[in-house]
């Protein structure tokens, strides 16, 4: 698997450390004006360590992955607000785009996204993983030509995702994603998958298989992935 290159790391902080040290190396390289952005816990300690870091993200333009349908930005489970929260608020970029989930027009709203992403080509993406091995919102049996589109999420992701949710809050059960290819055509990925209950997924991306099944072995047909785990695996 030499396109995939593995980083066991034995906790998050360790994680946080080598993902600041990738994004430094591409920054001092000139090599990262556009950057894909990713939510989900496990980016919590990704972005805390780089807003202690000295990064300078000022020249950088960045696009997030997913946002719910429906959910404003000051709505707080939006993907809009998690971004405020954890980074944008405390840390300076160039300009940010994340799909507008309450657009009046999505379909519209997603060809926009996408033609901005060609536009500006990511340099470089984070990903996290969905237990049932979907990237970003592309759930199983997504073609892995897909651009920005609506999706449906599946009951397995309204379960996991639904936690953080309150109670008496209703999760969306649509959502704007970046689409597969939208995702390869970053020139380089980087992975995190943390966990037990993220192994299951990660296997099946380091079988080595391409099946629509699991979104994220897609990345096995991209030619420079970084996978960060503390799951412990050799290849
Ligand atoms: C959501 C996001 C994914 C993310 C996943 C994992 O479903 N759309 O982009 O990878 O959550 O989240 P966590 O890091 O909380 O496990």
């Amino acid at each position: 698997m030499e396109n995939i290159t593995l980083l066991n790391v034995k906790d998050q902080e360790q994680a946080a450390q080598q993902v600041c040290k990738m994004i430094q190396g591409q920054l001092d390289e000139g090599k990262l004006d556009v950057l894909g952005l990713a939510t989900g816990s496990t980016m919590i300690p990704i972005y805390k360590k780089w807003v202690e870091s000295e990064l300078s993200f000022e020249k950088v333009t960045t696009f997030n992955l997913d946002e719910y349908v429906g959910l404003h930005a000051e709505n707080k489970n939006s993907y809009a607000y998690f971004m405020q929260e954890h980074l944008f608020s405390k840390k300076k970029f160039k300009r940010s785009f994340i799909p507008n989930g309450v657009a009046n027009n999505l379909e519209e709203e997603c060809a926009a996204y996408e033609k901005r992403l060609r536009e500006y080509p990511l340099d470089v993406q984070l990903l996290g993983i969905g237990e049932n091995g979907h990237i970003a919102f592309n759930e199983p049996g997504t073609s892995f030509d897909s651009v920005t589109h609506l999706t449906t999420l599946t009951e397995s992701t309204l379960g996991v995702n639904s936690t953080f949710f309150d109670p008496d809050e209703t999760i969306p059960r649509t959502a704007l994603t970046m689409g597969i290819s939208s995702v390869l055509a970053a020139k380089k990925i980087i992975l995190i998958a943390f966990g037990e209950r993220k192994r299951f997924a990660l296997e099946k991306l380091l079988e080595g298989k391409e099946t629509v099944e699991y979104p994220v072995t897609a990345l096995n047909g991209h030619g420079d992935v970084t996978v960060i785990t503390d799951l412990g695996y050799l290849i």
